[in-house]
């Protein structure tokens, strides 16, 4: 004891890995715990690896990312949202997880204050709580309409010593999706305060009626107080490769040469020519996920939402369903109750911050039947527990 800092020593492990864990890999299990289907990366990314591997991309490259990447990210960037990033204002340090990291090292000193805009991903907690800065949150509200930033909240949840802003949208685990008018206000309002927004867009494909979730690219200039991260993950169905990226203002881009080497010296080289023929190759691929995430996302509204106990809106964004069991007494017992009795794989709703112990979050990504079989399993677990 005594050997670590006290921020490291009172860590706890999210509740998400705390359930997963105890069944990780089973095949009774239908896993809906993680943030991810069952589609095997395809065949066009997977042989750009083989190939960069075979042609001997072996060696560190620019701590930063490899100039062909960062050139490609520059234009998908512009391919979809019309914008003109400065590739200075381009480093892909490794996973998009990573970047939140060094978002949250970049802006937080011990003693300043962070805000995390939740129901919220329960990692960012603990990105935030290893900078040594205090955190709180402000919470989306919900409605039958879907669920809501309420910028009147975040005025009232941000403190004199704010210095940093961390939000999801599309979200997980709520689908909220913040429009163009709400991203321009609330960084208006961070401009006057001096407080850097975090913006996770790790989601910006998985929206259902458009190419792209809207994003803070389009809204702030090269120096604004922005900083976004995203990822290849979800938009092309990367999760064990571990390669995301991060737009920083124009001025910090010294500082982030160095801290992209210190903190992983970049992300593998082969991985990162994968990813320049993910981004450059993989519409097709987005637009196959969107359909099997739409249909998803139909059973998961046809199945649950209409069940007489569940409290449900459409996801607008993002892969989950986040439902709410009114008067349900504890996320945790829930959904071991699902794993133990039904082999369904849920996360608990209280991990998800404060307020959300009579929610769980299903990620319906799963191919459509067997996400049928593991919808119908919960709702036989609600109605046998008399829920
Ligand atoms: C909101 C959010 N941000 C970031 C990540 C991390 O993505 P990556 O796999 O690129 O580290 C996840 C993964 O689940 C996520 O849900």
């Amino acid at each position: 004891m005594g050997m670590l800092r006290a921020d490291i020593e009172s860590l706890e492990q999210n509740g998400i890995t705390g359930i997963a864990l105890t069944r990780l890999g089973d095949p009774d299990v239908i896993p809906l715990w993680f943030g991810e289907g069952d589609l095997v990366t395809p065949d066009f990314i997977r042989d750009a690896a083989k190939q960069a591997l075979d042609e001997g991309y072996t060696f560190y490259s620019n701590p930063r990312g490899r100039p062909e990447l960062r050139e490609a990210i520059k234009h998908y960037l512009a391919r979809l949202y019309q914008v003109d990033v400065d590739v200075e204002r381009i480093t892909v340090p490794g996973s998009s997880m990573l970047a939140i990291t060094m978002a949250a090292q970049m802006t937080l000193n011990k003693g300043e204050h962070g805000l995390i805009v939740t129901p919220h991903w329960p990692n960012i907690d603990r990105a935030f709580q290893v900078t040594g800065a205090s955190f709180s949150t402000v919470r989306q509200r919900w409605s039958e309409g879907g669920w809501q930033l309420a910028l009147d909240d975040l005025r009232a949840a941000v403190r004199p010593n704010t210095r940093a802003l961390f939000l999801n949208s599309p979200c997980n685990p709520t689908g909220w999706v913040m429009t163009r008018e709400g991203q321009r206000e609330l960084l208006d309002f961070c401009r006057q305060r001096g407080i850097v927004i975090i913006a996770d867009e790790v989601y910006h494909r998985t929206v259902y009626d458009a190419e792209a979730a809207p994003s803070f690219l389009e809204v702030a200039s090269d120096d604004d107080p922005v900083i976004v991260v995203n990822g290849f993950s979800k938009a092309f169905t990367m999760t064990g490769w571990r390669l995301g990226w991060m737009v920083t203002p124009r001025r910090y881009a010294t500082q982030m040469a160095v801290l992209a080497e210190c903190f992983n010296t970049g992300a593998p080289s082969f991985v990162q020519r994968a990813g320049v023929v993910a981004l450059e190759q993989g519409d097709a691929l987005v637009a196959r996920l969107r359909a099997q995430y739409r249909a998803g996302r139909d059973a998961v509204m046809e199945i649950l939402a209409a069940h007489p106990r569940i409290e449900l809106a459409t996801p607008e964004g993002a892969f989950y369903a986040f439902p709410r069991i009114p008067g349900l007494r504890s996320s945790r017992a829930f959904v071991e109750g699902v794993l133990a009795e039904e082999n369904v794989g849920l996360a608990p709703g209280y991990t998800f911050g404060p307020g959300s112990d009579e929610h769980f979050r299903l990620c319906f990504a799963q191919s459509p039947e067997r996400l049928r079989i593991a919808l119908e399993r919960i709702v036989r677990y609600i109605d046998s527990h008399g829920l």
